[in-house]
C-alpha cells in the first residue's frame, strides 16, 4: 500500500513516524505548504501530483478544516483512491456524500481517528451495529473539556486558571472555543449517531452547552452533594427519531464517567444484546490519533471493503421527549424556570424533570441576560446513588 499523506502536523507526522520503516504501508507522498526538511519520501504543493499517481492507491488526510479537505477527499475518491482521514470536521459535515462516492468508485472511506483519537470507538461500533439494534451512544468525548473539568474538581481553582494550565501543557488550543463550548464533542456525537443508528443528523439540529461558565462555586455545590460534573454527549434512537445533545451532567459519584480522569475519554454504546460496553482511553494526542490512522489502513490493506454504514434513514432530531432535572445557576429573571423550581442549592435552581428541548430553547434569554449563565442536567441521585 502506497500512501499520499495530506497535512504533517500533529498527527500527520505521528502516522508518517508509525509507519517508517515499514514495507506493506509506505508514505509515498506528502502533501505540504512549506519545506518539511529531509523526508524519506516524495514532498509536494500540489495535490494533483498525487491524484495523477497511480502508484498511490490510498489517500491520508489529515489536515482538518472543510476546505480544501473536502475537495481533495473527494478528488481521491473520484480517482479510485482509498481515503482515511481523522477530519471530525469533514466528516460531520460531508459524511453522507463521501460515502457515497466512496461507493460509487468502490474504494473505502475510513475515519476511525476523527471520534475518539486513540480509542477504537467506531470500529466497535460498526461491529456492534451489525448484530445488535443500538439504543443509545455517548459520553466523555474530549479531553480538554474532561481535563478542566477533573482540575476543577481536584482543586478549588477557576475555570480560566485550569484553562490556562490546559493550554501550557499543549491541552488545550489558544482558541479552545470549539472543546470548551461544545462543538468539537457536537461532531463527534454526530458522526457515532450515523454510525449506530445509520441516520444523517444535523449540525444546526443538535443543541449544545458547554462549560466556559462554569464556576469553582458551582463545583463546591456539586461535590458537597455527591455529584461529578462532566461535559457529555448523548444520542437516543427514539421510535421514528434521535434524541441527541450536549451538556454539562451531574453524575453520581457510582457512574464510570465521574472516574474518568485528567485528558482521558470514555464513550459508551447500548444495544439490545449487548448491554452497555464503554470505552476508555486517550482520545487525542499525536501517537494515539495516528495509531488509529494506521489501524484503519491495515484493514484496508487487508481486504475490509466500503465504510461504516451506507444507509441513511431520514431522521429527526426530537429532544421533547428526554427528561432531566437541571441544575440552572443565572441572575435572569425567567417565570418559566421559576415554576420548574425543585430545590434550591445556595442560590442556584434545580429544576423537576424538564425536556432538553424546552431547556435549551430557555438558554438564550438566560444567557442575553445573565452570560455567566450555568446549567448542567442532573443525572442519578447523588452521594448515596448507585452508579447510573
Ligand atoms: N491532534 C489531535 O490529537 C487530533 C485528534 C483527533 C483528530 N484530529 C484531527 O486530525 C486533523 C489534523 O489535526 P492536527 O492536530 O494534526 O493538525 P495540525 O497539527 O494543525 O496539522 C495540520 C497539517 O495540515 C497542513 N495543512 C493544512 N492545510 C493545508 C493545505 N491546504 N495544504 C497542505 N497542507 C495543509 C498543515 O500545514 P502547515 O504546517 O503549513 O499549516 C499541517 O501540517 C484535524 O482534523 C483534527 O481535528 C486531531
Amino acid at each position: 500500500m502506497n500512501i499520499g499523506l495530506l497535512g504533517f502536523g500533529v498527527v500527520g507526522r505521528g502516522v508518517y513516524d508509525i509507519l517508517a520503516g515499514r514495507d506493506d504501508i509506505r508514505v509515498r507522498t506528502v502533501l505540504c505548504r512549506r519545506d518539511l526538511g529531509a523526508l524519506t519520501c516524495a514532498a509536494t504543493r500540489d495535490m494533483q501530483d498525487i491524484l495523477d499517481d497511480p502508484g498511490i492507491d490510498t489517500v491520508v488526510e489529515v489536515m482538518g478544516g472543510l476546505e480544501p479537505a473536502y475537495a481533495y477527499v473527494s478528488a481521491a475518491l473520484a480517482a479510485g483512491k482509498h481515503v482515511v482521514t481523522s477530519n471530525k470536521q469533514l466528516l460531520c459535515r460531508y459524511y453522507k456524500e463521501l460515502t457515497a462516492l466512496a461507493k460509487a468508485n468502490g474504494v473505502t472511506l475510513r475515519g476511525t481517528a476523527a471520534v475518539g483519537g486513540g480509542i477504537p470507538w467506531l470500529t466497535n461500533l460498526e461491529k456492534a451495529a451489525r448484530v445488535n439494534r443500538i439504543s443509545s451512544v455517548g459520553g466523555i468525548l474530549n479531553g480538554t473539556t474532561n481535563f478542566i473539568m477533573d482540575a476543577m474538581h481536584k482543586g478549588d481553582v477557576e475555570f480560566g486558571d485550569v484553562l490556562r494550565r490546559a493550554q501550557e501543557l499543549g491541552y488545550a488550543e489558544a482558541d479552545p472555543s470549539a472543546d470548551i463550548d461544545g462543538w468539537d464533542i457536537q461532531r463527534k456525537l454526530i458522526i457515532s449517531a450515523s454510525v449506530a443508528f445509520g441516520v444523517c443528523l444535523r449540525e444546526e439540529d443538535v443543541p449544545v452547552f458547554g462549560i466556559r461558565s462554569v464556576s469553582a462555586a458551582d463545583i463546591r455545590r456539586f461535590r458537597q452533594r455527591g455529584y461529578t460534573c462532566k461535559l457529555i454527549a448523548r444520542a437516543e434512537r427514539l421510535e421514528d427519531s434521535v434524541a441527541a445533545y450536549v451538556e454539562p451532567t451531574l453524575l453520581a459519584a457510582g457512574a464510570l464517567e465521574s472516574a474518568v480522569p485528567a485528558n482521558f475519554n470514555l464513550v459508551s454504546m447500548e444495544g439490545e444484546y449487548m448491554g452497555r460496553q464503554s470505552f476508555y482511553g486517550q482520545g487525542a494526542g499525536r501517537y494515539p490519533t495516528a495509531y488509529n490512522v494506521v489501524q484503519d489502513l491495515m484493514d484496508i490493506a487487508g481486504g475490509k471493503a466500503g465504510f461504516y454504514t451506507d444507509s441513511f434513514a431520514p431522521c429527526e432530531t426530537n429532544n421533547a421527549g428526554a427528561l432531566h432535572r437541571y441544575y440552572v445557576r443565572t441572575t435572569a429573571a425567567c417565570p418559566e424556570l421559576d415554576a420548574a423550581a425543585q430545590e434550591d442549592w445556595d442560590g442556584a435552581v434545580v429544576t423537576l424533570p424538564v425536556s432538553v428541548a424546552h431547556m435549551h430553547a430557555l438558554l438564550p434569554r438566560l444567557l442575553e441576560a445573565d452570560p455567566e449563565s450555568f446549567i448542567a442536567a442532573v443525572q442519578g441521585g447523588g452521594r448515596d446513588a448507585e452508579g447510573c
